[in-house]
């Protein structure tokens, strides 16, 4: 095949972005979506338009489809595709639910149809050289980890009603990228404990949660979130991916081992030269990485996805596992339990 055939399905704020990416490195074949927006937009781009995703598929066959609309439709339009056997590109998260997500992946299965879930930050080579880090042993056994979202979303950002109500806030909206990027760290999450606060903002979500996190592997993990403090550690504020976000020297992730640590995304590597104890010199070396746009590399992965000449990153079961734990950050912060995962 040469390069391939890509509908991208809702051609909003990060529909748009992938459509440009697919102009530029592969093929666009078609927009769809049903606003007068993406119907100007594929007028002025001169490619094909259509309102409807199952109509679409009824006279089209694209070699692959980007699912990019809101998260309550990612299971019928996915379904959709799959029925059709065109591999998939499903934007984060995977569906609205994990009960969605999961009709998903037994759907895929079936079908013997990729699915690539958008969790973009994993194609960073930030993150590829942190977990190259850790799997070259650098760090010994992981014995604890710590992350934080902390920024300020300005006032005016709240007044899209849907905000500020159940279904959003940052745990469901941010913090399923930082968790992604934990487990692909250092591993599947077994269980979750949380608290939740509305009280600064005063919403009925959540402005600011903390978590405590157990991994299979038997490490610890604490993580802290709020999109009502004034600083800059977040993955956002620091790992200058998304040109939309200032970016600061500052870190969002410490990962700490038994025979060293490492913080993210400014990848300093800290370890003692010679003898492991707290009364030795310890100095930090730079973990070096090549600079690329994440989003470049996601579409130039699930082309090789589609060619069949790789298999999906981010799996729609990773996909589905990442989903898990923000539920269960949800449940616990609302029951006060402790949520196992196993
Ligand atoms: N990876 C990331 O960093 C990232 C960033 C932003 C959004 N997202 C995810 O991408 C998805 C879209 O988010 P957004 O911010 O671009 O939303 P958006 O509201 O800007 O865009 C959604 C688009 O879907 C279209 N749409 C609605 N119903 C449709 C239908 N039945 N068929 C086809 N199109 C339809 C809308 O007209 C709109 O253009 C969400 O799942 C979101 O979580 C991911």
């Amino acid at each position: 095949m040469s390069q391939p055939q890509i509908a991208v399905i809702g051609a909003g704020l990060i529909g748009q972005r992938h459509a440009a990416i697919v102009r530029q490195r592969s093929n666009l074949a078609a927009l769809v979506d049903p606003s007068d927006a993406a119907r100007t937009l594929a007028r002025d781009w001169d490619v094909p338009w259509f309102p409807d995703l199952s109509e679409y598929l009824k006279t089209h066959r694209p070699d692959g489809a980007i699912i990019a609309t809101p998260n309550q439709l990612h299971r019928d339009h996915g379904l959709a595709c799959i029925a059709a056997g065109v591999p998939v590109l499903i934007e984060k998260p995977l569906a609205d639910t994990s009960a969605a997500a999961r009709d998903l992946t037994q759907a895929a299965e079936a079908e013997g149809v990729p699915v690539l879930v958008g969790h973009h930050r994993r194609h960073n080579p930030i993150i590829a050289a942190a977990r190259a880090t850790i799997q070259n042993g650098d760090l010994g056994q992981i014995v604890s980890v710590h992350a934080q979202f902390w920024l300020y979303k300005p006032d005016e950002y709240f007044d899209v009603d849907w905000r500020t109500q159940i279904g959003a806030g940052p745990v469901f909206i941010n913090l399923i990228h930082d968790i992604d990027l934990l487990r692909h760290l250092c591993g599947d999450i077994t269980s979750v404990q949380a608290r939740q606060s509305s009280v600064t903002r005063r919403h009925a979500v959540e402005d600011t949660a903390v978590i405590l996190l157990e991994f299979a592997k038997g490490a610890l993990g604490t993580v802290n979130v709020s999109d009502s403090i004034v600083a800059p550690w977040s993955w956002e504020m620091t790992a200058a991916e998304n040109p939309a976000y200032p970016a600061t020297k500052a870190t969002c992730y410490t990962i700490g081992g038994t025979h060293g640590s490492l913080s993210v995304p400014d990848l300093g590597l800290w370890q003692h030269p010679e003898t492991r104890s707290w009364w030795a010199p310890i100095a930090a070396k730079q973990v070096s990485h090549s600079a690329e746009d994440p989003l470049h590399r996601q579409h130039d992965h699930f082309c090789a996805v589609i060619r069949g000449t790789e298999a999906p990153l981010v799996s729609g079961a990773e996909g589905l596992a990442t989903l898990r734990v923000i539920e269960a950050i949800k449940e616990a912060a609302e029951t006060g339990q402790t949520v196992d995962l196993r």
